[in-house]
């Protein structure tokens, strides 16, 4: 299983390369590797076993965050509402790409965190409100999906992983919490 060992940590360059494209059929390896991301963020995300292997907490995962650099994210985003425990995002994608993006941008109240980073970076990571995007299922079969608000947020940053962007790139040096008045604050 992935631990926080297996996770690389900022200053490794695997996280400013560019990652490569996935190539299909899938290979069983990638196909493994997509599965076992997935189940690192449910792991993180259940109390007893993130206390047992001392995971932080996670809602997506890049792959280059494991010293791979292929275009793979999973997200796993719990869900908010009470009535419905679904998780309201739960994918792994291979070849995810921005297609199109809202003019309107957002950011996070409380800013972003990243497995790869061991400090807090306080600041709004201003970001587009909204997403269409493409990605790959493991069957290789092409999917054009819309995000919003948070959902989109955890989205672009986990592409921007496989960019070489980190999210502090986002966030204004100078004055960390200065945005233009037009851009959503996402609670
Ligand atoms: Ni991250």
């Amino acid at each position: 299983m992935i631990t926080m060992d297996d996770i690389i940590r900022e200053g490794h360059p695997t996280l400013r390369a560019v990652a490569k494209e996935v190539s299909f059929p899938l290979s069983n390896e990638d196909k493994k590797l997509g599965e076992e991301m997935l189940t690192f963020l449910k792991n993180s995300q259940d109390p007893a076993v993130a206390e047992e292997y001392h995971l932080r907490g996670g809602v997506g995962l890049a792959a280059p965050q494991l010293d791979i650099s292929k275009k793979i994210i999973v997200l796993h985003v719990p869900s908010n509402d009470e009535e419905n425990p679904e998780p309201s995002l739960s994918m792994i994608m291979y070849n995810p790409k921005v297609l199109s993006h809202s003019v309107q941008e957002a950011c996070l109240a409380d800013g972003e965190g990243c497995l790869s980073v061991d400090r807090d970076v306080p600041g709004y990571v201003v970001r587009h409100s909204r997403i269409s995007i493409s990605y790959q299922d493991k069957e290789g079969q092409k999917h054009k999906i819309r995000l919003k608000n948070y959902e989109a947020m955890v989205v672009q940053h986990e592409i921007d992983h496989l960019n070489g962007i980190m999210f502090y790139d986002r966030i204004n040096e100078e004055a960390p919490f200065a945005i233009d008045k037009d851009v959503e604050i996402i609670q």
